[in-house]
């Protein structure tokens, strides 16, 4: 590659990792993993030491974190939080040691091994023993104040005896694999979307607006290091041995070695046991045990020369294939599941891997009674990477796939040009459950208590066959007397009616995508919702069989508008829609609030328009920060458009806005007033 191709790159992989690290950092929601996100850094790296000149203040390599940090208030901390250097094989440690002995014109020097945790670096402060005030990384000189949370973890003493009077401990919340597991099986149940990985489940239960969430996920905490001038401590080991007496929780796994062979000991010892530990670890950090020596090597803008982690590899596991089973999803896709001999991988117990559709398991060609191998690379969701051949049973045969619905028994089709392949049949009662889950779940009518076993439970003892029912049930309980079945009590009975009865009020984004039409999800639904912005303009749009109006709307493109107009061409949705909310005149068994009434975003009943192209952000992921601080997003200029955000060689539309006089602003004004909320 010549120099403009590399610098090509460079701009490239700068975007993609300012991508992924706000996916990462704002919405704890990764979309590579932590393998992955490392070789698109050091790619990057690996350009710039070739072509220092491409390292900007803005490159990736010089930021910690992200900046961008939302819904709290903005914490600065009293000495960067910087990151740790990463390490991949025993050259990188022995490189590491030797630099940390020349820098330090020592000849031997100790280090400490510690495991490196995997979940999110907090920062809390102490005044007189009291715990002041908490805070997560953020960039690394400003975090997020998330005092009211942190004072949520029953691990962190918030009051200490004997305690330095100004004191700050550093330390990582993390979850435990146990609670994680359990938090997404509620979360299935619930239909909601599930976290990734332990540390993400963490992340996202610590950024919580309202800390009883936080409360309810049981954290813990890990300390590490101390910053206070009103103590005097001297290594590493003492800082975790006062730490420790102080009442915090400090790793029993830590060693002090003073040689590379005791440092690859440790380490191998760690990976052999990290499966077996109750939460992630993801590598061992080396860390110079003096903390003079410490203070004398400094630290680079990123990363303290006395420390370094040696990341672990992805985990795999072996296991055999038992079945493979269809499941038939809301939406009518057919998926292949391979049934699994269970197998911890990363500690995860895993029984179950989506084999993702017809052509992929025909192409990697996994069959019943396979050996296979499963990989966890930082996502819970294993993948199976290929079967071992050697070891294929003489009887296996080629898995086929089934031409008709395991549940309704209608034939399969596969669109030409998808992967997937559909039952076609809207009566299909896996359908109809599955709509029915979708339907009661917290991005949807949020009906608290009544997850996936009680659908499924009333759906086959004819209770429930269409989301009417369930508001109609209270009233049908004469005849019914759920409090006789098994299971039910007359006080589950009645908290059940007082959830649903909590629930029908509903915001017309929620309402739209509780319907469960193909391909309208959350994003998609809150689109459509400040397109029409009431219900009238929805049950208008449907009745008249419409739909097309809505290609005008940015983002929601003829596919979306096809599965839009099917699903409206049957009269029993247009049906329970009416039946639900009423005609727009009369009303129905629920109630449906207007879109723009909400204040709870800085964007709030402002319609936005980004026009020009943005450096910082995608288009997509522009729009979604917009929603989520209460914007509505559109794609053309009007005299109602409140704020225009023009990028770089902006047109026609910026034209316009400054002919109408409309207020415009820059891609980083538009970060910025996020920044400040
Ligand atoms: S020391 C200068 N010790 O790893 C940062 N960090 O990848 C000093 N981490 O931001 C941190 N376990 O969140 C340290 N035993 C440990 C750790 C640890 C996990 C995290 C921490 C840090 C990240 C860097």
């Amino acid at each position: 590659m010549d120099y403009n191709e590399k610098k090509k790159r460079h701009a490239e992989l700068s975007a993609l990792l300012a991508s992924h690290s706000r996916q990462y950092y704002i919405f704890d929601d990764p979309k590579v993993n932590d393998a992955e996100y490392d070789a698109l850094y050091n790619e990057l790296l690996k350009i710039e030491e070739e072509f220092p000149e491409l390292r900007g203040a803005k490159s990736p390599s010089n930021q910690v974190g992200t900046k961008i940090s939302s819904k709290f208030k903005k914490a600065a901390h009293s000495v960067a939080m910087l990151s740790l250097e990463n390490a991949y094989n025993e050259n990188d440690i022995g490189d590491f040691m030797e630099r940390v002995r020349k820098l330090a014109n020592e000849k031997n020097v100790d280090f400490v091994l510690e495991p490196k945790l995997d979940g999110l670096s907090a920062s809390i402060v102490y005044k007189n023993g009291v715990l002041n005030a908490a805070s997560t990384r953020g960039d690394g000189f400003i975090g997020e104040d998330v005092t009211a949370n942190v004072l949520t973890i029953r691990d962190i003493p918030q009051k200490i005896e004997d305690c330095p009077q100004n004191f700050e401990v550093r330390g990582e919340v993390i979850m435990l694999k146990s609670d994680f597991s359990a938090l997404n099986d509620q979360r299935e149940k619930e239909g909601e979307k599930l976290f990734a990985n332990p540390r993400n489940a963490a992340a996202g239960s610590l950024r919580q607006l309202d800390p009883q969430i936080t409360a309810s996920r049981n954290l813990h905490f890990f300390a590490y290091s101390v910053i206070s001038d009103d103590v005097t401590l001297s290594s590493q080991m003492e800082i975790l041995n006062f730490l420790r007496k102080l009442g915090f929780t400090v790793s029993s796994s830590v060693a002090l070695c003073k040689d590379q062979a005791e440092a690859f000991a440790f380490y191998s010892a760690m990976e052999k046991r990290r499966a077996d530990l109750e939460y992630d670890v993801d590598g061992v950090v080396y860390k110079v045990n003096d903390l003079s020596i410490q203070e004398k090597l400094g630290s680079s803008t990123k990363f303290p020369r006395h420390a370094i982690a040696y990341k672990f590899p992805a985990e795999k596991a072996q296991t055999t294939v038992l079945n493979i089973v269809v499941q038939v999803g809301r939406t009518g896709n057919v998926t292949p599941i391979a049934e699994l001999k269970p197998v911890t991988v990363g500690g995860v117990v895993v029984s179950r891997a989506t084999l993702h559709n017809k052509d992929d398991l025909e192409k990697r060609d996994i069959r019943v009674g396979d050996r296979i191998i499963l990989q966890r690379a930082g996502d819970v969701i294993p993948q199976v990477l290929h079967p071992i051949l050697a070891e294929r049973p003489a009887y296996s045969r080629a898995f086929q796939f089934p031409s008709t619905c395991p549940s309704c028994g209608s034939d399969l089709l596969q669109k030409e040009s998808e992967a997937a392949i559909k039952c076609a049949n809207p009566n299909c009662e896996a359908q109809m459950i599955e709509k029915l889950i979708h339907f009661v779940s917290r991005q949807s009518f949020n009906i608290d208590g009544f997850g996936e076993r009680n659908i499924r439970s009333f759906f086959k003892n004819g209770i429930i066959r269409n989301p009417a029912d369930i508001f109609r049930l209270e009233e049908r309980n004469a005849q019914l007397r759920l409090e006789n079945m098994d299971g039910w009590g007359r006080q589950s009975v009645e908290n059940l009616f007082r959830s649903i009865n909590a629930s029908r009020t509903i915001s017309l984004d929620r309402f739209i995508n509780a319907l469960g039409i193909p391909q309208v999800g959350r994003a998609v639904s809150k689109l459509m919702a400040a397109f029409f912005g009431n219900y009238g303009g929805f049950i208008d749009c449907i009745r008249s069989q419409d739909g097309e109006k809505l290609a005008s709307i940015n983002g929601i493109g003829p596919s979306i508008v096809e599965d839009f107009n099917v699903f409206f061409d049957r009269k029993e949705n247009i049906n329970t829609v009416l039946e639900l909310a009423g005609d727009g005149v009369s009303s129905g068994l629920v109630q449906i609030t207007d879109v723009g009434t909400s204040s709870d975003g800085v964007f709030s009943r402002q319609s936005l328009v980004f026009t020009g192209s943005l450096e910082k952000l995608s288009r997509e992921e522009a729009k979604e920060l917009a929603e989520k601080f209460g914007a509505r997003v559109s794609s053309s200029v009007s005299a109602k458009t409140s704020i225009i955000v023009a990028g770089k060689n902006a047109g026609r539309k910026l034209a316009l806005a400054q002919e109408l006089g409309l207020k415009i602003i820059s891609e980083d004004d538009f970060l910025k007033i996020i920044e400040k909320r």
